[in-house]
């Protein structure tokens, strides 16, 4: 049989026509947006209908596959390890640096972290976007020198590249400036593209939910957290999904250079949040029971407060910075590295009263107005930028308080900030009721 020409706008169309698409479609599309054949707004309308229509869990894995494989799968040489092959992703958040905490503290367990990872994606900061503002630090790396990395320091953090989950790449880039990233099965091919590329046996899934996440809704997450696990299953990975609260920013801080020293201080010990640390345990510890390295959820915690008090995590940190091309005494001095904003502007609250919601997502576009993230794919960040010391839901203010501080470029940008910030914040008479931070565990079916 003659080969038939390819028509990317007629599966759009039918996707669009919510029709549920055949392997072959969904194969013929992810190599057109791989060989970029489609072009930039045939991905856009593309998303779009996704978004609107969802796929079915067949379509949804067959996608993500596709996506898989629209590069290498890394192979692992088991004789060289001595762990196992294990990952941590995030569905995006505001002040979210978990996996820059995680991956050295799962190498100092004893696992091997390969964590392919993103840029920013709308208000939501990415954790290669915050790598960027370490000096000489490169996340776009030969697969031969990433799995070297892996195997002798535990852990290294790298972008997808033209070799790993490419038409991810793609996507990923049309998806943060065509608003649509909010879609399940988008999420899920995007993340598990990645990670089953990167050859793991077992993967701990962060997703984010509340008005600082994509997916806004508890209903959305928990939909989310079931086809992560549920994908993985049948690509034969190990999963488990944890929902947690993203109704304020996770860490005190949001920025990207801001929360690279957020992390220094968190892993050297100078400053553990609170809400950051009970997450940063709660993932750790799943992983490192879910993965075998120990066999109970207490035992984790236990690994895991350990090689934070012993230098270990640190020294992980420390040791996979280097590696790729940073400073080596990065922990030490991190101000003399990372680029610090001109202009620093605390926010002074105008009333009087507790803090009873925050808007997590506007708080994000905050960030991204000040130039920490892009408005279109080739936008330069500027990684100085960003929020320190925000007051969390709860706390009292008093008018003329400090509630954040703003880090900007100019005077201008800053006081604009400074009005958004303030209208990010609902000062209300009582103390709300306090939300779950973890607010469930999806293991799939058992
Ligand atoms: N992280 C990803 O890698 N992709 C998404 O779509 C959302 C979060």
């Amino acid at each position: 049989m003659a080969n038939e020409r390819f028509f990317p706008q007629e599966i759009i169309r039918r996707k669009r026509d919510g029709k549920s698409l055949t392997d072959s479609e969904i194969g013929a599309i992810v190599s057109a947006i791989t060989d970029e054949s489609m072009v930039d707004s045939q991905i856009a309308a593309f998303a779009m209908a996704v978004l609107f229509q969802g796929m079915n869990p067949r379509e949804c894995s067959s996608f993500s596959l596709a996506m898989r494989d629209s590069g290498n799968v890394l192979n692992w040489n088991r004789a060289h390890l001595h762990g196992p092959v294990i990952d941590k992703h995030s569905s995006g958040g505001v002040g979210d640096c978990v996996s820059l905490m995680l991956a050295p503290m799962l190498a100092a367990c004893g696992a091997h972290v390969p964590m392919i990872s993103g840029r920013g994606l709308g208000h939501s900061g990415g954790t290669l976007d915050k790598l960027s503002s370490i000096p000489g630090y490169c996340s776009g790396i030969e697969t031969e020198r990433f799995q070297a990395i892996v195997e002798n320091v535990g852990c290294a953090i790298v972008g997808q590249s033209k070799s790993l989950a490419p038409a991810d790449g793609r996507m990923y880039a049309v998806r943060d400036i065509s608003a649509t990233v909010e879609s399940v099965p988008l999420i899920t091919a995007s993340i598990l593209s990645k990670k089953l590329a990167a050859g793991i046996d077992a993967l701990v899934m962060d997703v984010k939910t509340g008005n600082g996440a994509f997916a806004a809704t508890n209903e959305m997450a928990v939909d989310l957290a079931n086809s992560i696990v549920s994908v993985a299953s049948v690509a034969g990975v190990s999963a488990v999904s944890l929902v947690t609260d993203m109704d304020e920013p996770l860490a005190p801080c949001a920025g990207n250079a801001l929360e690279i020293l957020e992390v220094v201080d968190y892993l050297v010990g100078e400053r553990r949040d609170p809400r950051l640390h009970a997450v940063v345990l709660a993932l750790g510890s799943e992983l490192l029971v879910l993965s075998g390295i120990v066999p109970g959820k207490q035992d984790a915690i236990n690994k895991l407060e350990q090689i934070l008090a012993d230098g270990s995590a640190v020294e992980r940190f420390s040791e996979m910075i280097a590696s790729l091309g940073g400073p080596n005494d990065l922990i030490e001095r991190p101000a003399r590295y990372l680029d610090k904003a001109p202009v620093m502007l605390p926010v002074l609250a105008k009333e009087e009263g507790i803090v009873s919601a925050i808007d997590a997502r506007e708080l994000g576009m905050v960030v991204v107005a000040l130039g920490g993230g892009r408005v279109v794919t080739n936008d330069d960040i500027d990684t100085s930028v960003g929020l320190t010391n925000l007051v969390r839901i709860g706390d009292e203010v008093v008018s003329g308080k400090e509630v954040a501080v703003i880090h900007a470029r100019t005077k201008s940008d800053a006081e604009a900030a400074s009005d958004k910030v303030l209208e990010s914040l609902m000062i209300g008479s009582k103390i709300p009721e306090s939300a779950k931070l973890i607010r469930g565990i999806y293991r799939g079916a058992t």
